[in-house]
C-alpha cells in the first residue's frame, strides 16, 4: 500500500485490531496512538512471547519504527513506564523510537478513584468503565483543570496544578459521593516527576514530526484505540468512552490538519459478529447457548479486564454506521473462524421499532433499546477456515457470507483474519 492507513475498530472495542496494526506496521514509517488510554489494551504473540500492550503503538516490537503517543491520549505514567519495562527486551532503546507528545494529558490516582466512585453511584445504570480513570482526566481537560506532559517540565507550575485537581477532585468525592479520600500530594508529585525523568527524553511536539513526516511522503499508520460504537459523539451514549474513538478523532488526537490526514486510506476492522463489554444497548445480543459458544470458540474474555464480554450475531446496521461515519475504505473482518461449526448464521440487516422497518442506526437509547434486529439467516459453512491462508479454499457459504456484508455495507471487506498469529489471514482484495 502507498498511502498511509487509520486501522480503527467499527464495532465496540476488541475487533482484533492489535494483530492487524502489528501485522501490517512492518510497511510504515510512523506508528501513532492518537486517542484513549490505557483502557485499551491487546496482545501481541513475538515468537514464543506474548506482550499486553495498553499504550504504546504495537510498532514498537518491529525494528525502526518511529511510536508516536500524541495530544489525544491520556497517559497514566506509571502504567506507560511499567509497559517500556515489559517491551525493553524487544525494543531495547527507545530513543528515536518512541515519542511522547508534550500536550498529551496526564491520568492521575484520583481519576481513577473518581472514575470508581462515579461507577458505582450510578448503579444499575453502570458505564462498565474499565476504572483507568479515562472519564475524569477528559473531564479534567476539558474542564480546563488538567495536566499535560509539557507541565511537568516546570515543578512550580506543576505543583500548583496538581494540589488544585487533587483539591477539586477531593471536593466532588466529598459532596457529590460523600466519600473522604487520602491521597498523599507529596508522594505523588514527587513520584511524578521521578517517572516523568524516565520519559523526558521521548517528549516532544508530535504533531509538527507527523505534519513534517506526512509532507515528506513517510508512511503512517494510525491506530484506533476502542470502536467506533463508542465514540464520545456518535457512539452509543452515554454508554461510550470519552474520546473520539471513530475516524472523527484523528484529527484532533493528532494536531495533524485534515487536508493531511485525509489521504490516509481508512479499514475499519469488524468481527464476523458482535462482542460487546460494559453496559449500554446491543440489539443483536446473544443470551442463550449460541451466545455462550461464540464466547467460547472466541475466547471472548477481556485483555485489560479479563471480563466476559457480551456476544451477539454481527450486526450490519451498526456496521454500515460505521462505515458511513468513518468513510471506510475497507473491512478487515477478524475471526471468521469463531463461525465455522454454526448450522445456521444470523446477520442482522436492519431493526424493527414499533412495527416499521429501521435501517439507519438511532441516536436515541430509548428506540435502541425497543429495537429488535431483522435477521438473514445463512446457511453455515461447517468446515474449518481456522488458519486459512488462501481465499480459493474459502467455503462458499462464507462467501455469501462475506457478499451479504459488502452488500449491505457498501464497502468491500479486504482481508479476513483466520487465526490470532502474525501469519493467519488473507488478503481478498
Ligand atoms: P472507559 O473507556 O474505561 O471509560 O469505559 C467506557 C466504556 O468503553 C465501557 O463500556 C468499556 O467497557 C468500554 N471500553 C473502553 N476501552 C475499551 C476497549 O479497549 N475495548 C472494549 N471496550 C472498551
Amino acid at each position: 500500500m502507498d498511502s498511509s492507513l487509520v486501522i480503527l475498530g467499527s464495532q465496540w472495542g476488541d475487533e482484533g485490531k492489535g494483530k492487524i496494526v502489528d501485522l501490517l506496521s512492518p510497511d510504515y514509517d510512523y506508528v501513532v496512538r492518537y486517542q484513549g488510554g490505557s483502557n485499551a489494551g491487546h496482545t501481541v504473540i513475538v515468537g514464543s512471547k506474548k506482550y499486553a500492550l495498553h499504550l504504546i503503538p504495537s510498532g514498537i516490537l518491529h525494528e525502526g519504527k518511529k511510536n508516536l503517543i500524541t495530544n489525544g491520549v491520556v497517559i497514566a505514567l506509571e502504567e506507560l513506564v511499567r509497559e517500556m519495562n515489559k517491551v525493553k527486551d524487544v525494543a531495547k532503546n527507545f530513543e528515536g523510537k518512541l515519542f511522547i507528545s508534550d500536550r498529551a494529558h496526564i491520568v492521575f490516582p484520583h481519576h481513577k478513584i473518581l472514575d470508581g466512585l462515579a461507577e458505582k453511584s450510578k448503579g444499575k445504570d453502570k458505564v462498565g468503565t474499565t476504572l483507568k480513570g479515562i472519564g475524569p482526566a477528559y473531564m479534567s481537560k476539558y474542564g480546563r483543570t488538567g495536566i499535560r506532559v509539557a507541565d511537568l517540565m516546570d515543578p512550580k507550575y506543576f505543583r500548583n496544578r496538581l494540589e488544585s485537581s487533587m483539591a477539586e477532585a477531593k471536593e466532588i468525592a466529598e459532596k457529590i459521593y460523600g466519600v473522604s479520600f487520602n491521597l498523599n500530594i507529596n508522594k505523588i508529585y514527587f513520584q511524578t516527576l521521578k517517572l516523568f525523568e524516565k520519559i523526558e527524553n521521548l517528549v516532544c511536539d508530535t504533531a509538527l514530526m507527523l505534519d513534517k513526516g506526512l509532507k515528506e511522503g513517510k508512511k503512517v499508520l494510525f491506530e484506533g484505540a476502542q470502536g467506533t460504537m463508542l465514540d464520545i459523539d456518535m457512539g452509543t451514549y452515554p454508554y461510550v468512552t470519552s474520546s473520539n474513538s471513530s475516524a472523527l478523532g484523528l484529527c484532533n488526537g493528532t494536531g495533524v490538519s485534515p487536508r493531511l490526514i485525509g489521504k490516509a486510506k481508512i479499514y475499519g476492522v469488524s468481527k464476523a459478529y458482535v462482542t460487546r463489554v460494559g453496559s449500554g444497548p446491543f440489539p443483536t445480543e446473544l443470551k442463550d447457548s449460541s451466545g455462550q459458544k461464540l464466547r467460547d470458540e472466541g475466547h471472548e474474555y477481556g485483555t485489560t479486564t479479563g471480563r466476559p464480554r457480551r456476544c451477539g450475531w454481527l450486526d450490519l446496521v451498526a456496521l454500515r454506521f460505521a462505515s458511513r461515519i468513518n468513510g471506510m475504505d475497507g473491512i478487515i473482518l477478524t475471526k471468521l473462524d469463531v463461525l465455522d461449526h454454526f448450522e445456521e448464521i444470523k446477520v442482522a440487516v436492519a431493526y424493527e421499532y414499533n412495527g416499521k422497518e429501521i435501517k439507519e442506526f438511532p441516536a436515541s437509547l430509548k428506540i435502541l433499546e425497543g429495537c429488535k434486529p431483522i435477521y438473514k439467516t445463512l446457511k453455515g459453512w461447517n468446515v474449518s477456515t481456522k488458519g486459512l491462508k488462501e481465499k480459493d479454499k474459502l467455503p462458499d457459504e462464507a462467501w455469501e457470507f462475506i457478499n451479504l456484508i459488502e452488500e449491505e455495507t457498501g464497502t468491500p471487506v479486504v482481508m479476513l483474519s483466520t487465526g490470532p498469529e502474525r501469519s493467519e489471514y488473507i488478503w481478498i482484495k
